[in-house]
């Protein structure tokens, strides 16, 4: 008898546990005085920054597992600090998102849907063009930031602004730090080439 009890108490609690508090869309409202449209409008905004950090996070983890070559541990060092700072951020991004009344994403094929970042193939790459591709994606990191600075102008959020001012200037530091890795000078004579003038043996 106790036992079919605490079977209908459990069964009782983790159907309770599992009906969600709130749904991913609800606004919660907020305590810093900014308006519903303005809260709605940036958070759907942040989250695919937040989306594009962590495919961001990722990438350079893989570059960073990768990486070999006479240069390895520069480079190695070098992407995990990279991958160290977009976590950094996309923590602050989501946590941002709370502060709006809203719900962050957290599914890795929600954030593959909204990131506008691209994704290099599993097949392993010359680090020459991952370090270009992911160049190229911190140049799309700071066009939508500026983008998302201005939207935050329209809507008096200067905290945001603020916020993403910040990572727009660490993302374009990361951008200028990657080119200079790609900068075709060296000391090296003959190690001045095309990736694709490289021969395997
Ligand atoms: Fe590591």
């Amino acid at each position: 008898m106790t036992e079919w009890y605490d079977f209908l108490v459990a069964q009782h609690l983790r159907m309770n546990l599992m009906k969600p508090l709130r749904k991913k869309s609800a606004y919660e409202g907020n305590p810093v005085g900014l308006s519903k449209k303005a809260c709605v409008e940036i958070s759907e905004n942040l989250d695919r920054h937040l989306a594009s950090y962590v495919v961001m996070y990722m990438q350079y983890h893989k570059y960073h597992w990768l990486v070999e070559g006479p240069q390895f541990r520069d480079l190695h060092l070098f992407l995990q600090s990279h991958y160290e700072e977009v976590n950094l951020d996309m923590d602050a991004i989501a946590e941002r998102i709370t502060l709006l009344g809203r719900t962050p994403s957290t599914r890795l094929d929600t954030f593959q849907k909204k990131s506008y970042v691209d994704q290099e193939s599993e097949d392993v790459m010359r680090i020459r063009d991952s370090l270009k591709f992911a160049m190229e994606n911190e140049t799309k990191i700071c066009k939508q930031m500026r983008k998302t600075v201005k939207l935050c102008i329209e809507h008096d959020d200067f905290g945001t602004k603020q916020m993403i001012e910040g990572m727009l200037f660490k993302a374009e530091d990361r951008a200028h730090h990657l080119e200079h890795f790609l900068g075709e000078d060296s000391l090296v004579i003959g190690m001045i080439h095309e990736p694709s003038s490289v021969k395997e043996n």
